[in-house]
Parts: C-alpha cells; sequence; structure tokens
C-alpha cells in the first residue's frame, strides 16, 4: 500500500502523514527532510548551494539515514542526529536550490522507491504523486492558504525555541513555494489523480479523519 501526501511548504502534510502512519501500521517517510540533510551535507562541506556534482561527491561520504523513535523520525548523517539542524532558517532557506538539482533528485528518489517497495508506506513531499510514486494506491494533494502555513510554522518553532518573526515565515514560505513550483525537474503539482483538500480551517485532527476516510476508500 503506497500513499502519496504532496503540497506546499508548511501545509500540515508530516503531522498528519505521520499520526496516521502510526494509525494504520504504515512506515512513515518524510522526503523533505533527505532534501534538508542534503543542504546541511553542502553547508558543513563549504560547498556552494548549486555546486551539483560537489554535493553528491560529500554526499557519498556522508550517509543520510532514518530511525522512527517515539513515533518520531530522526534524520541521521553520518550516525549524528541532524534532526534539528535541518530546519534552521538557513537551512530552509537554501534547500529549495539543493533540491532543483536534477542529479541529487535522482539520487533521492531512487532512495525513496526502494524504501516504498518493501514497505506499506506513506510518503510526504512535493513530486511523491507525479514522480516518485506515480502509482500509489492514493494520492492526496493537501493546501491551505500562505498565512494560515505561516502562522502554524511560527508556533512550531517557537515549540522548538527557534525565533524567526511572522512576517519572514511568510516570505519565506511563498519563496519557497515559488522556486518548488517553478523548477525544471519534478515541480509542485498536484498529480491529475490525487484528492485535494483545503487544510486551512480544518484542525489535526480533522484532516486525519478526512485523510484516513480517502485512504480507507482507496484500500
Ligand atoms: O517538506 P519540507 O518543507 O521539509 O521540504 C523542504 C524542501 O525540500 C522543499 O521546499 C522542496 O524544495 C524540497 N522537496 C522536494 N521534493 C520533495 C520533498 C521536498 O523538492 N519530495
Amino acid at each position: 500500500m503506497q500513499v502519496a501526501i504532496d503540497g506546499p511548504a508548511s501545509a500540515g502534510k508530516s503531522t498528519v502523514a505521520k499520526i496516521i502512519a502510526k494509525n494504520m501500521g504504515y512506515i512513515y517517510l518524510d522526503t523533505g527532510a533527505m532534501y534538508r540533510a542534503c543542504t546541511l551535507v553542502a553547508k558543513q562541506n563549504h560547498l556552494a548551494y548549486d555546486d551539483q556534482s560537489g554535493i553528491l561527491k560529500a554526499l557519498n561520504n556522508n550517509i543520510i539515514s532514518f530511525k522512527n523513535i517515539n513515533d518520531d523520525q530522526r534524520v541521521y548523517i553520518n550516525d549524528k542526529d541532524v534532526s534539528f539542524d535541518i530546519r534552521t532558517p538557513e537551512i530552509t532557506a537554501n534547500v529549495s536550490q539543493v533540491s532543483a538539482l536534477s542529479e541529487i533528485r535522482k539520487k533521492m528518489v531512487e532512495i525513496q522507491r526502494k524504501i516504498a517497495g518493501e514497505n506499506n508506506i506513506i510518503m510526504d513531499g512535493r513530486d511523491i504523486g507525479t514522480t516518485v510514486l506515480p502509482n500509489a494506491d492514493v494520492k492526496i494533494f493537501l493546501i491551505a492558504s500562505v498565512a494560515s502555513r505561516a502562522k502554524r510554522r511560527y508556533l512550531d518553532f517557537k515549540e522548538k525555541g527557534i525565533n524567526q518573526n511572522l512576517t519572514d515565515i511568510e516570505k519565506d514560505i511563498a519563496d519557497r513555494d515559488y522556486k518548488d513550483m517553478h523548477r525544471q525537474i519534478s515541480p509542485l503539482r498536484k498529480a491529475e489523480d490525487a484528492y485535494q483538500v483545503d487544510t486551512t480551517d480544518m484542525s489535526i485532527d480533522q484532516v486525519v479523519n478526512k485523510l484516513t476516510q480517502i485512504i480507507k476508500k482507496n484500500k
């Protein structure tokens, strides 16, 4: 069983995907975390964010992996937990540049397909329904207004001790959406056969219920 959840930044994809995966006993994979980890590898190795061959080379010595601990997906680079480091404003501001690099995408998509081939999975990202798993059993496209997404991210940051003002977050979200929607390879868009759900005025529970209904109907 493969469930693809795509949508713009901070639409609530990972929050609900994690809950639904736990409820249904599926594996959850946050593909955004993979591109964030690639961006962190670039930073740690003092590489420009558009240095495709440099980043690819660095990825050979910096192995990205995941572990699910206490319902949370932790991200590692060479066994060091970088789950916090991949969510700083600097990484967030530059991840769209790294994720636009064709060879980096190729490498990540290969890993994503391998994991999906071995498990019942809920995968969230930007191109899961269109490119990574075009034959997924269920495809969902989550959207929400920029204002509501910025507010969610602001509260999430506050909880994690990251200070960033709301206006900057709104700008970051709009910029990132634009870049993700306008890149040449696998741009963010709704797959034709995806269910679109607008979460602007929905609580997490409501989104979980709605998506669970859709998934069960298509099982
Ligand atoms: O989901 P998250 O906001 O953490 O994703 C970070 C970035 O990773 C996105 O803005 C996008 O540039 C990239 N991404 C992607 N394809 C995916 C998932 C994320 O290009 N499947």
